[in-house]
């Protein structure tokens, strides 16, 4: 392979950071990212990610809007330039889109934004995202929004995040003031001061300073604001953790920045730090050994499988993360699993509103490939022989239903309907050990209503759904076969697709209960 490829294939990773926001709804994601894409000249008018918030409505228009414009994958990946980097932001929808596949796509990214609202603190969705990428080792920003309105104090929203996610913070920056106070954040990295100037406080003034003592911000901050960010700056200095670099890319620190999204205060700081903080492409675990993203043979994995929710269109969109190598279009491919070759020759990019055809892309980018129904989430293309990533992660589901077909005859279809859609990974399907009934777990109630829909719509089939009061799954594994007749109590023994044992759990209690007599078993919260 000639030299100057391998040093383009470099720069080309070098530059890329890819990574998703995590944050609870309403905790300012669609705006953050719809400033952030304007700071890249991706998108020329704000609003354009504020449109598709359309997410926000009742279910039965939810699907008669992924009709009207087809396959909803716009939003799925952003990217953008911005200085020396190109950027790439994995959405984790949220609302009532809050499904299995928010999880996955998080293991497409290097690093999370972890989004707070300065007045709720750590929220119940914030947490399960959290933990996910705590699982990965990723590294985690923090962001905390709304500093333009009264909130809690920082000092106790670091203790949360310690308290409630198990992680230690250190501000990058400080508020100067808070709520209608606010007149500006200290950067404690660059020793610089940005202040908001102006009635409504639009002009973004930023100044060098010697430190966070220096007159300088006195005379423009007033002396009790100064005074109160001397006071808890001192206190940092002291007591705080220092900035420790190598923690922050294993995810063992959290480096937390101040500001307001739909004020711009502090979010292109926030983006030049992170940008320069933020990791590039890592290499993934394979078959073959660790695959470095410079390693010019091209590979990537699928990690979501979007589906056309018109009847009409059966197609699929395949969304694929590049590991390593420079992907062209038009390109052939391994698909391992299928052991066949495959022509890439009709990928799509996300950007904004459009979808574009790509020509080339790199690790780290996200590319679509049209699915006619050869994908599987987890799948692995390669050129570099039949090697394969390490399978994806199956998350505990959080709400299960007894499903049921109202018409015996169409048992087929049945049959056909759920194995496709579990195989989309839309849907994951149990059988219980003593009546071989079939359960379905997912993540977001709204699975169930479009995997209703889908059923029909597609299979032909009506179904009857009925809710359960499990709340989640622990994969257990034994040297002894699991008895049934020990999880009767709040909790149920089932196997998974592949016939794995797992037993869902009414509550911590009725868990806590089978731990203790089950003393040689291991409950996972993932498939093993
Ligand atoms: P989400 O995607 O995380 O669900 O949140 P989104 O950006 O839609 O923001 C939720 C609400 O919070 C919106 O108000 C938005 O304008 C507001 N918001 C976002 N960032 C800030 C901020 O820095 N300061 C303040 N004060 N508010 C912020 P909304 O009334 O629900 O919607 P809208 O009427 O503004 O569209």
């Amino acid at each position: 392979m000639n030299k100057a490829i391998d040093q383009k294939l470099q720069k080309e990773v070098d530059k890329r950071r890819t990574f998703a926001i995590i944050s609870h709804p309403d905790a300012g994601k669609t705006t953050l990212t719809e400033k952030l894409l304007l700071f890249g000249g991706a998108i020329r008018l704000a609003g354009t990610v504020k449109a598709r918030k359309a997410s926000k409505h009742a279910t039965s228009d939810w699907m008669e809007i992924e009709k009207q414009r087809g396959i909803s994958v716009t939003s799925s990946v952003m990217q953008f330039d911005y200085l020396d980097h190109r950027v790439n932001i994995l959405d984790t929808p949220g609302h009532q889109d809050f499904s299995e596949d928010t999880y996955r796509t998080l293991t497409a990214a290097d690093s999370a934004v972890m989004l707070i609202d300065v007045a709720k603190g750590v929220e119940t969705q914030t947490v399960k995202l959290f933990q996910v990428c705590a699982k990965r080792g990723i590294p985690i920003f923090t962001f905390i929004n709304k500093l333009d309105r009264e909130g809690r104090s920082p000092f106790d929203l670091m203790e949360e995040l310690e308290n409630v996610l198990g992680i230690r913070s250190v501000p990058m920056n400080w508020p100067i003031g808070s709520g209608r106070e606010l007149c500006g954040v200290y950067d404690r990295m660059k020793n610089q001061v940005e202040l908001f100037q102006g009635d409504d406080h639009s002009v973004i003034k930023v100044q060098k300073v010697e430190s966070y003592r220096d007159p300088i911000i006195r005379e423009m901050a007033g002396e009790y604001l100064h005074d109160q960010l001397c006071q808890d700056l001192e206190l940092l200095d002291v007591a705080g953790d220092p900035f420790d670099y190598d923690k922050v890319l294993r995810g063992e620190i959290t480096p937390v920045f101040f500001g307001s999204a739909i004020n711009n205060f502090g979010v292109q700081t926030f983006l030049d730090n992170f940008l320069e903080l933020a990791p590039k492409p890592e290499p993934r675990r394979s078959t073959i050994g660790s695959i470095e993203p410079t390693n010019e043979k091209f590979t990537g994995y699928v990690f979501k499988i979007q589906a056309n929710m018109n009847p009409a269109h059966r197609d699929r969109i395949a969304f694929l993360r590049i590991v390593s190598g420079k992907f062209e279009r038009g390109m052939s491919v391994k698909h391992v699993r299928a052991g066949k070759d495959i022509k890439l020759s009709q990928p799509q990019q996300f950007l904004a509103q459009d979808r574009d055809i790509v020509e080339e892309a790199y690790p780290g980018d996200i590319i679509g490939l049209f699915d006619p129904g050869i994908f599987r989430i987890g799948d692995t293309l390669s050129q570099a022989g039949d090697m394969e990533f390490d399978e994806l992660p199956t998350f505990s589901p959080e709400i299960f239903a007894k499903v049921s077909i109202k018409n015996a005859l169409k048992s087929k279809q049945f049959q056909k309907g759920i194995d496709q859609l579990t195989e989309e990974g839309m849907i994951q399907v149990f059988r219980t050990v003593s009546f071989d009934d079939i359960l379905l777990g997912v993540v977001g109630q709204l699975q169930f209503e479009v995997f209703e829909y889908r059923m029909k719509g597609e299979y032909g089939v009506d179904i009857q759904l009925q809710r359960m009061t499990y709340q989640f799954a622990r994969w257990i594994v034994d040297e002894n076969k699991p008895d049934p007749s020990k999880f009767r109590i709040n909790s149920t023994l089932v196997t998974d697709k592949k016939g794995n044992y797992v037993v869902l759990f009414e509550n911590e209690y009725a868990m806590r209960t089978a731990v203790d007599k089950n003393p040689t078993a291991k409950f996972l919260e993932t498939a093993p």
